[in-house]
């Protein structure tokens, strides 16, 4: 199993060049089945769980042609509705399949999702949200099969702000019969994106008020060019690096606007932020300042900065208080960061942090992937080598990331 191996104590400075977002890359991809023909998505994010995917679209009969981050899909009426489960491949981003598979098809056989390192991850509110779109959903043999003769518009609430529930509703409805209204949806940038790619297609959905979505459904999709919106994830995770080794970084082509709540932390710690509309720099010339973050829903703290917000808040001057109010399982980084010399007590939904001075560079196995990104994070702040096991989870999300770092000057090796 591939790992890293990373020397710490380097300030990281330069720019980074941030991918296209892997959590807006799936229900698009998804979305583009309902339009017959020739869809080009741009800014496509070579990571691992979005090369499983598009093996999974080659697999359902997508022609699929890549030329560096574009993706060419060409999309007949001969669309398979299996998704075939391999023991190998992630199945985390699939789930849009569902909606997307009984909009062209009205009917879809997906392996059941289960769980993953952070938490169950339950569909329910996909599935409550679909019955009500006329949906047929039944439990056989570990796969989860739907369909549907005609999907009407409904009105639906959603119990909580669950992002791949909002994406699968939105997909299922921009086809069905009359019109859907969705409340209580998310609101994450990822969504918008794909409205964005929906609408330009020929759809026609409106958002009557932040976390109300009206769908008109309509006959016909076309196919279009579209480009992903870049990663907010993967750019905070790279200001939490620039914050910890108490370097200088500059992202560009960035919408900082998705990831608000992670500059004004930053700032509140002490790093000194310049933000333009579409460019971040980070100067961090010393140890930063304790804070307490509560993860939300868009637009609250997001969770997917949690983790590596936790490796900043290790070797941070003071007490912080991190409370994860979205995933049950979320601080497994935790343990790992402790084998470094941090200092973190979990109490329920809760992780207590007293900043230490230095952490100590060890080996560590990354729990999941932003965990992972926490590992990387604490690692190159650390005094010494430091081996992080498991990196398979990092390159599930992030692009080339020991290049990036490399070009940061930091000093990060992958191995078999
Ligand atoms: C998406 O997951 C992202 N993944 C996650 O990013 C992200 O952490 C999450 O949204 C929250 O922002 C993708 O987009 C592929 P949810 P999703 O449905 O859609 C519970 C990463 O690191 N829930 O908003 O699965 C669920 O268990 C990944 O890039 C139900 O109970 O998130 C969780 O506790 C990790 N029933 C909470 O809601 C449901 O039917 C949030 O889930 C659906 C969700």
């Amino acid at each position: 199993m591939a790992y890293f191996e990373i020397e710490g104590g380097v300030s990281l400075k330069g720019d980074v060049e941030i991918s296209g977002a892997k959590n807006a890359t799936f229900p698009i991809l998804s979305a583009a089945l309902l339009a017959e023909g020739e869809t080009r998505i741009k800014r496509v994010p070579k990571v691992l769980d979005v090369i499983h995917f598009i093996d999974i679209l080659k697999e359902l009969g997508v022609e699929i042609r890549e030329n560096g981050n574009e993706i060419i899909m060409n999309v007949g009426n001969n669309i398979d509705s299996v998704v075939k489960h391999k023991k190998e491949r992630n199945l985390r981003g699939t789930q849009t399949l569902l909606g997307a598979l009984i909009a062209k098809n009205g009917e879809a056989v997906l392996p059941s999702l289960g769980g993953c390192e952070i938490g169950a991850r339950p569909i329910d509110l996909h599935l409550k949200g679909l019955k009500e779109l006329g949906v047929n959903i039944d439990w056989q043999g570990g796969y989860l099969k739907a369909n549907a003769k005609k999907l009407r518009g409904n009105s639906i609430y959603l119990d909580f702000p669950s992002v791949g529930a909002t994406e699968n509703l939105i997909i299922a409805a921009v086809k069905a019969e009359g019109t859907t209204i969705l409340e209580n949806v998310a609101r994450e940038p990822e969504i918008g994106n794909l409205i964005d790619f929906l609408n330009k297609a020929g759809a026609n959905i409106y958002i009557e008020r932040p976390g109300v979505i009206r769908i008109k459904g309509v006959k016909e999709l076309h196919p279009i060019e579209f480009s992903i919106i870049p990663d907010r994830i993967e750019a905070a995770t790279y200001l939490i690096i620039g914050a910890i080794t108490r370097g200088d970084i500059l992202i560009k082509d960035v919408r900082p606007t998705d990831f608000e709540p992670v500059i004004m932390k930053l700032e509140e710690m002490g790093a000194k932020m310049q933000v333009t509309e579409n460019k971040v720099h980070l100067l961090a010339d010393g140890r930063l300042k304790c804070t307490n973050i509560k993860t939300l829903p868009f637009p609250g703290f997001p969770t997917d900065v949690q983790p590596q917000l936790m490796a900043l808040l290790s070797v941070s001057k003071g007490t912080s208080v991190i409370t994860e109010t979205i995933f049950e399982n979320r601080f497994k980084a935790a343990k790992e960061l402790r084998k470094m010399g941090a200092d973190i007590k979990i109490e329920y939904d809760t992780a207590i942090i007293n900043g230490v001075e230095q952490l100590e560079g060890a080996e560590v196995v990354a729990p999941d992937l932003r965990g992972g990104a926490a590992l990387v994070t604490a690692a190159l702040a650390a005094k010494g080598k430091s081996r992080i096991l498991d990196a398979y989870h990092i390159d599930r999300g992030y692009e080339e990331i020991e290049k990036k770092i490399t070009k940061l000057g930091g000093h990060i090796v992958r191995k078999k």
